[in-house]
């Protein structure tokens, strides 16, 4: 076992995001001292502190500490306060920023039910009982995000343009995860209406030459979004656009009981990547100690397995939050079958005691 010192950028950004990361800056300190490892933080504004502090959602300085980090760990940005700064400049402008400037092209969100969470699935019993276990790879860097954005008199425009070697390197994620998993991909567009999704479907099938073990799949996104509450165990792999991605990760974290529960990986091309929950800022719980912040803690876990290279440490936090749920405690966004409330810092505290090295 190796002592490692990692240097994590920290973003706690708007609303709820200061709660929830100090909670896995606990979990974290907690595995340092179990482990012998050490991390360091850097602190980076983004988002709407940032467009307070320096008038933009992320100055290069704040990015530049973000890509000489070992990985980045993300709260969540934006809020009401902001709605009327011009589109270039909001505060999710600064999320994008970053994901564009890391270069981190595939996202990886996964919508797993905690056997202990199954009932609070908006989901009929015989449907959760079947399975819910897959995962969403979505593209992260381009297409109608990234596009150009225009409003001229009372025409609005947004670009969606994706090229074969933007869909391959995506493509490969896609196949590359579900053949560590049950070797279903299931590939989603709208080759029915767009052109980039008929050269999405085009590269997805050319690139299936390669991986003969993998089963794919095509699925428009509509139909998608149906299966995804009709039917879910039917997938293991969805890889799929930008926007329909996003989307989609919102329809899957709710049928696992909460979208606070939902960690996420971004990478690109190094081991330096970027870890967020899946939520959003939430201003309307923020600073009331409610939140939930095992999405964050879960992405700190993602962290440590993807970038960092400790899959034992990334099962213990995993082993924690597991037991956690066992022991019955939860807070409100998860409370709708009852069990003992707890507030964010409690959660964090919590999790923290019940972490142990090897298990
Ligand atoms: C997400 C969010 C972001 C996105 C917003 C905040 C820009 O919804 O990470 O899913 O649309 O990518
Ligand atoms: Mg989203």
């Amino acid at each position: 076992m190796f002592s490692l010192n990692k240097n994590i950028a920290v973003i706690r950004g708007d609303g709820i995001g200061p709660e929830i990361v100090n909670q896995a800056l606990k979990v974290l300190d907690k595995v340092a001292e179990l482990y012998g490892h050490t991390f360091t933080y850097t602190d980076v504004d983004m988002g709407g502190c940032a467009i307070d502090k320096y008038g933009e959602p992320l100055p290069e300085a704040e990015l530049k500490k973000c890509l000489e980090s070992d990985s980045v760990l993300l709260g969540a940005v934006g809020g009401d306060k902001w709605n009327d700064v011009p589109g270039d400049k909001r505060p999710e402008k600064g999320l994008l920023k970053l994901r564009a400037g890391m270069g981190v092209y595939s996202n990886n969100r996964p919508a797993k039910i905690w056997p202990q969470l199954s009932s609070a699935s908006p989901l009929k019993k015989s449907i959760v009982d079947a399975g819910i276990d897959f995962i969403i790879v979505r593209e992260l860097i381009g297409g109608i995000y990234f596009g150009e954005h225009k409003t001229e008199g009372d025409v609005a425009t947004d670009v969606l343009k994706y090229s074969e070697a933007e869909i391959e390197r995506i493509g490969r994620i896609g196949f590359e995860t579900a053949r560590k998993r049950n070797k279903k991909l299931c590939s989603v567009e709208k080759s029915n209406v767009l052109d980039s999704s008929r050269l999405w479907k085009k590269v997805m099938h050319r690139l299936a030459e390669e991986y003969p073990d993998i089963e794919l799949s095509d699925m428009l996104v509509d139909n998608c979004a149906m299966q995804i509450v009709k039917n879910p165990a039917q997938f293991d792999v969805v890889v799929t656009e930008n926007m329909f991605g996003d989307i989609l990760s919102d329809e899957a974290s709710m049928i696992t009981g909460s979208i606070g529960m939902i960690p996420s990986s971004s990478l690109g091309s190094s081991s330096c990547g970027l870890y967020e929950p899946i939520h959003g800022s939430a201003p309307d719980i923020a600073g009331k100690d409610m939140a939930n912040p095992i999405g964050t803690i879960l992405s700190a876990a993602m962290m440590l397995r993807f970038s960092f290279d400790m899959p034992d440490e990334a099962t213990a936090i995993e082993n924690a939050v597991s037991e956690y749920l066992d022991k019955g405690y939860r807070t409100a966004d998860i409370m709708s079958e009852g069990g003992n409330l707890v507030g964010c810092s409690k959660c964090g505290e919590l999790i923290c005691e019940n972490l142990r090295k090897g298990c």
